[in-house]
């Protein structure tokens, strides 16, 4: 039987314009062009955001294998390779939509320059305005090299091969404004950073090691920010786990990232992550190293709190297990197939457990191992339900305080007032409203932790201890244990100065 049809495609623009509603931003839409650039075996990326009011501009080039006339053609085209093709396991890509969608998210008129090993350069252009004029509809793919300007044709004259992305007429991220626009401008050069920060976390591990690649966005290189602080050496890492549905199967590992007594103000701020430490809780699941979910507990009905954000989650996945993890074009959603679903809430509530221990309890712990009572100024009781904190009297410098005073009554008296006036409710409340924000112990007065330092030693040393010992203890007390390097050298000061008095005693 014959069939009868019509002809129904899109039209062109009408196409396009839709695509560009896909939900990318400028960073998403980046990252999503130098998946392309790293399957293609790209070194260096370069990445430059040209700031020229309507004639801004963003430039992503590489050095990787670049493609021939006819590869371009098919490349420049929606859809360009099926999703349910199987894929190089290497390959980043997926729908054969990244390079068009994203782009046109973010431009009316993206350009593509690529030349492999020995070939000529290749040249087209989706430009949306003209495609606008165009009556028919028609897919007009532009080329020819004169479609970009001498100083542009050279770009990769000095690589064998490689490619270029223009993005002119940035519509969403400047629109039609003058250069010398101040408020437009300070909002692309924000944008630039949030690209940086978003590339730092999602190619973090194509960006340290062996066979690294650089990034370098505006003439600077992009550095890796590690969600698991695996070189700290300070993350609790959790037995590895192969789990899988069929034939796949995939790598899970948890880590329980240091409490923030243990590194550094700064470690600790930059450990973060980009949209803080409570948001970057969670699994993060990698498809070939590359990072598409960036802490999120995936629906298996747990939420996000304070007291668990020092567990972060690793899943490894292959690219041929796409269909079965539901992973979306902009490459920022998977979800785990059901019948993987219990095992991960099992995986999430031992990392979790672990990590509220490691917030709430840290304290405990130390007590517990150190086997002394008089390493914390406060002690955590709680009676009938109810919580108290109270001073430790057994503290050294609480009871030599105590044993000093001629009248021990004002003294017991403030620290009664003190314990029963802990503003505690105002510290939780502040804490969950802004995590982090509670400054630590002596941050920025360090003659304040020297005189309080001084104190306690000479206490130590009054009760009995030698200064050896007194320094011993110091290093492990609370708050000077976040100081480690000061207190060892005011330790060795204090011997110091021990030995030259008791020498010159003696003479
Ligand atoms: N920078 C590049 N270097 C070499 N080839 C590229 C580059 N960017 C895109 N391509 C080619 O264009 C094709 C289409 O890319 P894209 O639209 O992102 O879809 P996908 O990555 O899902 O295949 C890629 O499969 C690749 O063959
Ligand atoms: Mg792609």
């Amino acid at each position: 039987m014959q069939l009868e049809y019509d002809l129904a495609g899109p039209g062109a623009t009408d196409l396009f314009e839709s695509l560009r509603a896909f939900g990318y931003d400028l960073p998403t839409a980046i990252a999503d062009v130098l998946d392309n650039s790293l399957t293609a075996g790209a070194k260096n990326i370069w990445i430059d955001l040209t700031w020229a009011g309507r004639n801004s501009r963003v430039t992503i080039r590489d050095d990787g294998r670049g493609m021939s006339e006819t590869k371009l053609v098919e490349a420049m085209r929606p859809g360009s390779t099926s999703p349910v093709e199987d894929r190089d396991p290497n390959d980043l890509g997926r729908f054969g939509l990244g390079m068009k969608t994203a782009s046109i998210s973010q431009c009316r008129c993206l350009t593509v320059m690529t030349r492999e090993v020995d070939s000529a350069l290749a040249v087209r252009r989706w430009d949306l305005d003209y495609l606008s004029q165009v009556r028919s509809g028609e897919w007009r793919l532009l080329k020819g090299r004169s479609l970009l300007k001498p100083e542009d044709q050279k770009l990769l004259d000095r690589e064998n091969s490689g490619t270029v992305l223009f993005w002119d007429r940035l519509d969403t991220l400047v629109g039609d404004v003058d250069e010398d626009n101040d408020v437009v401008q300070r909002h692309f050069r924000e944008r630039a950073e949030a690209v940086r920060d978003h590339l730092a976390m999602v190619f973090h591990r194509y960006l340290r090691g062996r066979h690294s690649v650089k990034i370098h966005l505006n003439g600077r290189p992009v550095e890796p920010w590690d969600p698991f602080l695996e070189d700290s050496g300070l993350s609790e890492a959790l037995p590895s786990e192969t789990l899988g549905v069929g034939s796949e199967r995939f790598e899970v590992k948890g880590f329980i990232l240091p409490h923030h007594s243990r590194i550094s103000a700064e470690a600790h701020a930059s450990a973060a992550g980009y949209n803080g430490w409570n948001a970057h809780q969670g699994f993060y699941i990698y498809r070939n190293r590359r990072l598409l979910v960036a802490g999120d507990w995936l629906g298996l009905g747990m939420q996000k709190e304070e007291h668990f954000k020092l567990a972060r989650i690793r899943i490894d996945l292959p690219n041929s297990t796409d269909l079965s993890w539901q992973i979306d074009v902009k490459k920022s959603q998977a979800h785990p197939p059901a019948a993987l679903r219990k095992d991960l809430r099992r995986i999430a509530r031992a990392a979790r457990s672990r990590a509220s221990s490691i917030y709430r309890h840290r304290g405990k712990l130390i007590q517990r191992t150190l086997g002394d009572g008089g390493a914390f100024l406060w002690k955590h009781l709680t009676k009938h339900g109810k919580t108290f904190y109270k001073i430790n009297r057994d503290h050294p410098l609480v009871a030599t305080v105590l044993a000093e005073a001629e009248d021990k009554k004002p003294i017991r008296a403030l620290m009664s007032l003190i314990e029963q006036t802990v503003p505690a409710p105002l510290i939780v409340v502040n804490n969950a409203e802004a995590p982090d924000s509670l400054a630590q112990p002596f941050e920025g007065a360090s003659a304040e932790l020297r005189s309080a330092m001084e104190a306690v030693f000479a206490a130590l040393v009054s009760s009995g201890r030698s200064p050896l010992e007194a320094g011993e203890e110091l290093i492990r007390m609370e708050p000077f244990d976040a100081y480690p390097e000061i207190v060892a050298a005011f330790v060795e000061q204090s011997m110091e100065m021990r030995r030259s008095n008791a020498g010159r005693a003696a003479e």
